[in-house]
């Protein structure tokens, strides 16, 4: 038997040289896009000096210009869907009630792909046309500020995947029994009508009717199914804040198990049977990681967890799904700890900007490093040693962690490698005390809510006492390899 321990270490180097490839190759892809990408537009008519009645086209992230949208905020999503998985089309009903944060005679959703049959506010039909990503509503009145509105959006069409900056792809990717549904950063618009940027949270309510045989999973908790001529219809629904991108409806044959942990959280797995025999041991250890986070991170923020593991590998990576994360694959140890480390550090805290990404990644594969060096296996410190050897020149390096420059980046492996590293650098800097107590005031500070790069500075400032401008400065925004561990 592989002594305990062991495991981790040798995972999670497979689980990393998976993402380093995904960041890595497409790089060409997008540097061939330039400048002239479609994440540089600039911003549109109405993102511009609208009027002041005009909600923006965008969130006014610079590396997603037309991601989200200004003027409203969105309170819960209420999606009803229609899967056929031999025609593949996806018939759906979107009710989002949000409240306007300026008066607004016009606003935008984001929504790619898909034909709209009707939209409405409130009662009234509403006109709306397509423009790019932008969803343009004009409601028949105009909103006033602070009001708060019913948008209803009926669509239908068969979707399909938008593809990243990266090169990779993420949104509605059909497989052989049914759909991946991944949204970050982009995809959540290729099956519902969002405001889709993380800066903007909601619950969510959503029915998915497939059918009979195949299983429909989303987040949060499944609070009805039931199966009427031939179909099943799947009712999920997640009451804390969840950004777009960690929605999914996730399609396919799987095999469903349930339990409730010892710590009272709600289990759902879903398992596609090609996968089953290599997810179970590590499924298994879903509790004990959870409760393991729990101790170092704060407690868990939801009250539902669990997997999908899809087969489908062409996908290429896994997403951290709010209360359940989703695999392309079976998982092995060291992604399930990121994937679940994430519900802390991207889900319960997300990001206000795309530009603080390792906020993110980073600290998930802290974790990674974390559970390795509690459970027998490699310290942090040596792989952060084993990172630093790494010359000049190589990727790790190409550019720092807190400000990897574009949307093409967002994924490379200074986000999340360099982005651990600067996390050890702290932990090293602060002495260990202070660096867990860092850890789990970030979490609990911003819990439900957001983070910046700034704000985490100034919170590792105020813990620990200490002026860490340098430290940050060089670990997050300098270029190249730092000059001394
Ligand atoms: N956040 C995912 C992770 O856990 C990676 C998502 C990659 N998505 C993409 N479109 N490249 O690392
Ligand atoms: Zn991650």
């Amino acid at each position: 038997m592989t002594p305990p321990g062991r495991q981790p270490v040798r995972r999670r180097t497979a689980a990393l040289r998976r993402r380093a490839v995904l960041a890595t190759v497409p790089l060409t892809v997008a540097a061939l896009l330039g400048a002239a990408g479609p994440t540089a537009a600039g911003p549109t008519e109405a993102g511009a000096a609208g009027p002041g009645t005009i909600g923006a086209a965008g969130a006014g992230d610079p590396y997603f210009p037309l991601s989200g949208n200004g003027g409203y905020h969105v309170r819960h999503y209420g999606l009803a869907l229609r899967y056929d998985t031999a025609t593949r089309r996806l018939d759906g009903t979107a009710v989002l009630t949000a409240r306007a944060t300026q008066r607004l005679s016009r606003f935008d959703l984001d929504l790619t792909g898909l034909h709209v049959t009707r939209v409405a506010v409130g009662h009234d039909t509403a006109r709306f046309r397509r423009d790019g990503q932008e969803l343009v509503v004009t409601p028949a009145r105009t909103l006033r500020r602070g009001q708060e509105f019913q948008v209803t959006v009926a669509y239908h069409g068969t979707p399909g995947p938008v593809s990243d900056p990266d090169g990779s792809a993420d949104g509605w990717i059909p497989t052989d029994d049914g759909a991946f549904v991944a949204g970050e950063p982009q995809g959540a618009m290729t099956w519902f009508p969002a405001n889709s940027h993380p800066s903007d949270k909601s619950s969510y309510d959503i029915t998915i009717t497939v059918p009979q045989g195949r299983t429909a999973v989303s987040n949060g908790t499944l609070v009805g199914q039931r199966t009427v001529h031939g179909r099943t219809t799947f009712h999920w629904r997640e009451t804390r804040p969840m950004a777009a991108y960690l929605a999914t409806a996730t399609v396919g044959k799987f095999t469903v198990q349930r339990y409730t942990t010892p710590d009272g959280i709600r289990v759902y797995n879903a398992v596609d049977p090609r996968e089953a025999a290599a997810a179970a041991p590590v499924l298994k250890k879903l509790p004990s990681v959870l409760r393991w986070e729990s101790t170092l991170f704060g407690p868990y923020p939801f009250r539902s967890a669990g997997a999908i593991v899809d087969h489908a590998h062409d996908v290429g990576y896994a997403l951290e799904t709010q209360t359940r994360p989703l695999y392309d694959r079976a998982p092995d140890l060291a992604t399930l700890v990121h994937e679940n480390a994430h519900q802390w550090f991207g889900d319960s805290v997300s990001l206000t900007t795309w530009k603080d990404i390792w906020l993110n990644e980073g600290f998930a594969t802290y974790a990674e490093w974390l559970y390795s060096e509690q459970h027998g296996g490699e310290s942090a410190q040596q792989t952060f040693d084993a990172l630093y050897a790494t010359p000049a020149g190589d990727d790790l390096w190409a550019y720092p962690a807190g400000n990897p420059g574009s949307g093409a980046n967002i994924f490379g492996t200074p986000v999340y490698a360099r982005g651990a590293m600067t996390l050890h650098a702290l932990r090293r800097a602060v002495g260990d005390r202070t660096f867990f107590r860092i850890l789990r005031a970030w979490a609990g500070e911003h819990r439900y809510g957001h983070g910046t790069t700034a704000a985490f500075e100034r919170l590792a400032e105020r813990a620990s006492g200490k002026d860490l401008t340098g430290l940050f400065h060089t670990w997050l925004e300098t270029a190249g390899k730092p000059g001394h561990a």
